[in-house]
């Protein structure tokens, strides 16, 4: 039986990436901030909550011990310089010399689409270049020597949909009280992955654990779903789909630039997860979708996910104002 520990567990991805690995018999351990984050993991067997900091590396390195293997999600998405150097740049450090030091075989890093894009110098957002400096450092470190290093595997998703995801339901949500959508980055694109496609993929890269000893050069796959989307065209999707209008969704305006980046400053100073960041609109200049020099999930053996039927099912289920009409909508797709 394998020992694996899951760094960002209690998130969206996590929480499926736990739930597979659970029902397979995998002994799962996640760190949280705080317990209660987790509580909706704790039916899972074999799978033990632990309250710590994982930016405090000594209460990590002694956690460590007797995992095989370490799968890191944990990610921000908005905030300052020094944030994103901490969650996606010293942690990865922190990660690999953890590792090093309790002798885990394997970690697998969830990096993002478009962050081999960034050079250090790169101008553009502060999110892909740190996602690049956290995969330069946890490579650096990779083949420390051929008999004690750990295998590494990068996984670059591109945007993630499901059930919980905070994009699709977002917007889904937005065109149920908004008359219209004046959209920033309209024009940008997008290969949307499943959620399950992406826990997957992970399992199965834990699965043909390759050999310990670092003597693999990493292994690096982009997440990409079938279809690229722009922006504009997954918004208008999200509304048609949740039903808003009898499916017709909201009029969606694209925003010149001149436009998008005050909007985006005004949204960061609203209260709680802004709806899109200066540095989101940054992220967006670089194309989501797969470059296609690396392999993606077909490697893993696994066909990608649509993102329409999946989507008009969990999108319908999620908005409470439906009514009658997602009542009609949902009763007709029971089989
Ligand atoms: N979602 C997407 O569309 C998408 C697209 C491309 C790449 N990715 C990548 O996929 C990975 C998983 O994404 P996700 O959407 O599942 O992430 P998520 O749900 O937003 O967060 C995962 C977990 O990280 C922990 N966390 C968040 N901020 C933290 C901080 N400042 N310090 C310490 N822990 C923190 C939280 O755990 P606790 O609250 O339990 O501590 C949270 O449950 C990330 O690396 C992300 O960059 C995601």
């Amino acid at each position: 039986m394998k020992k694996i520990m899951v760094l960002g567990g209690s998130g969206f991805v996590g929480s499926q990436l736990c739930e597979k690995l659970a029902r397979q018999g995998w002994l799962v351990t996640v760190p949280t901030r705080r317990r209660t984050n987790a509580s909706h993991l704790l039916h899972l067997p074999g799978l033990t909550v632990l309250e710590f900091d994982v930016h405090n590396e000594v209460a990590l390195t002694a956690a460590l011990p007797g995992h095989d293997a370490v799968v890191n999600l944990v990610a921000i998405l908005h905030g300052t310089q020094a944030a994103f150097d901490k969650t996606h740049v010293a942690l990865p450090e922190k990660i690999a010399r953890a590792a090093l030091a309790s002798g885990v075989a394997h970690v697998v890093q969830i990096s993002a689409l478009g962050a081999q894009d960034e050079q250090p110098s790169s101008p553009s957002s502060m999110y892909l270049r740190s996602k690049s400096r956290g995969e330069a450092a946890l490579m650096r470190s990779a083949p420390a020597t051929r008999d004690a290093g750990f295998s590494l595997t990068i996984l670059r998703p591109s945007v993630i949909f499901g059930a919980e995801d905070k994009f699709l339901n977002l917007f889904a949500r937005l065109q149920q009280i908004a008359p219209f959508v004046p959209l920033a980055g309209a024009d940008a694109l997008f290969q949307p992955v499943w959620v399950q496609d992406v826990a997957l993929a992970v399992v199965r890269c834990l699965a043909q654990s390759r050999s310990p000893g670092g003597q693999q050069p990493p292994l690096v796959l982009e997440l990409c779903g079938p279809e690229v989307y722009t922006l504009k065209q997954l918004v208008q999707l999200a509304g048609q789909l949740s039903g808003v209008r009898q499916g017709r969704g909201r009029p969606v305006f694209g925003l010149p630039d001149w436009l998008a980046w005050p909007q985006a400053a005004l949204m960061e100073l609203l209260p709680g997860e802004p709806l899109m960041s200066r540095d989101n609109l940054a992220s967006m200049r670089t194309p989501n979708v797969a470059g296609g020099k690396l392999p993606g999930l077909a490697l893993l053996g696994i066909t990608p996910a649509a993102l329409p039927p999946l989507a008009a099912v969990y999108l319908t289920q999620n908005q409470p104002h439906q009514g009658m009409q997602g009542l009609r909508q949902r009763a007709s797709r029971r089989p």
